[in-house]
């Protein structure tokens, strides 16, 4: 008889059309709510498409809002509907120096990276230019997450050698989309690159709840079966994603749940299943924001977590750390409201001690789980 570990592997039941539909990556077929941005990015676009120039453009907003995806559907139409322009895309959290990402636009243009190792960046720019040239096409070039250029300092340089091509090579119509995620780029963007680059704007603003409701619902019946979601716990998955102001959070819950429903061997998704997402959420969660510590918070938060029995004071917590290493008594507060900023801890005034003002310290996670990320 096959095992209960084997069914969960090899069960053929399933609950999922298209298991794909939840990938990071995937890019859905009906993309709403976006209309007035995709028109923006066609503007910046058609002059390209009329023998003109592109207008370069940044394309702003919060993240999990659609930017890369918009990107990747505007190039995508006007690959179909043109052979006058030439579209690159670039993600620069991967790629991130002059030569990698010349690289990749030379791989999109030509369909293979350049070859040999060791060929200079001037031959591989040169070629992307020339081919530009020879078959009269513009070039747009999508920088996807620049921030990333902003802490090399190549921002300016890369933006400069795309922009100011027609300079060596006449004729040449350039152009780049850039794609920022946080409000605070658009003003090192204005502080790190010169007058070459006076972008239009384009603003991704967050998601209603309806629209959350709309694209969830539009992901529901692409990937699942249907009635394996009811609309009421669909309903909570959008109240919890509106709640995160993330819309990936609520694409990750429902394949979460769905997985945790399969193995289940459920024929749906139950509110058990949810809520175990929802766990597996706030662990995960849970994990990134120890990740994301400094050292002397995660000390911190080391000795709390030593603390096993009853929930110590502030002064306990001092007093251990102190004598390990000295600290100022103003450096230890900080890093303590920083931990119940980030919802690790709670504290609570006992009204006794000095002045009344003794705190409680209390872990909101249990042991175990901070140990296992601190790890
Ligand atoms: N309007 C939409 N319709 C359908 N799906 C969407 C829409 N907007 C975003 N998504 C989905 O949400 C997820 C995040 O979208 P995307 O990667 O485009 O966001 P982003 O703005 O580039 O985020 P980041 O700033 O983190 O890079 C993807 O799974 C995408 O398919
Ligand atoms: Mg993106």
């Amino acid at each position: 008889m096959p095992s209960r570990v084997e069914d969960i592997l090899m069960g053929d039941e399933t609950l999922f059309k298209d298991i794909t539909v939840f990938n990071p990556d995937f890019i859905p077929e009906n993309y709403l709510h976006r209309e007035l941005q995709m028109e923006a990015l066609a503007i910046s676009l058609r002059p390209a498409l009329k023998g003109g120039k592109p207008v370069n453009t940044v394309v702003v907003g919060s993240p999990a809002t659609g930017k890369t995806t918009a990107v990747h559907k505007i190039f995508e139409m006007v690959a179909q509907k043109s052979q006058k322009v030439a579209t690159a895309y670039v993600n620069c959290q991967l790629y991130n120096t002059r030569f990698n990402i010349f690289a990749q636009i030379y791989q999109q243009l030509f369909g293979f990276l350049p070859a040999g190792t060791g060929v200079p960046f001037s031959r591989i720019y040169g070629e992307i230019m020339k081919k530009l040239t020879n078959e009269k096409k513009a070039l747009v070039v999508a920088l996807d997450d620049v921030n990333h250029l902003f802490y090399r300092k190549n921002a300016n340089q890369i933006l400069y050698d795309i922009l100011r091509a027609h300079e060596v090579f006449p004729g040449v119509r350039t152009g780049v989309f850039c794609v920022i995620s946080d409000i605070e780029f658009r003003f090192m963007l204005d502080k790190n690159v010169s007058s070459i680059f006076i972008p239009q704007e384009v603003i991704f603003d967050t998601y209603t709840w309806q629209e959350i409701r709309d694209i969830l619902d539009d992901r529901v019946k692409a990937g699942f079966y249907p009635e394996v979601l009811s609309d009421e716990l669909l309903d909570e998955i959008v109240d919890f994603t509106n709640s995160t102001g993330d819309l990936r959070v609520g694409i990750d819950l429902l394949r979460t749940s769905g997985n945790f429903a399969e193995a289940d061997a459920s024929r749906n998704i139950e509110r058990k299943h949810l809520e175990k997402a929802l766990q597996d959420f706030d662990s995960q969660s849970l994990k990134n924001t120890i990740n994301n510590l400094t050292d002397d918070e995660r000390g911190l938060l080391e000795v709390i977590v030593g603390q096993r029995d009853d929930n110590p004071t502030a002064g306990d917590i001092y007093n251990i750390l102190n004598e390990n290493k000295p600290l100022s008594y103003a450096s230890f507060d900080r890093a303590l409201k920083k931990l119940e900023f980030m919802r690790i801890i709670d504290t609570k005034f006992t009204g006794k001690g000095k002045r009344g003002n003794t705190r409680l310290i209390m872990l909101r996670f249990n042991h175990e789980d901070v140990e296992k990320y601190l790890d």
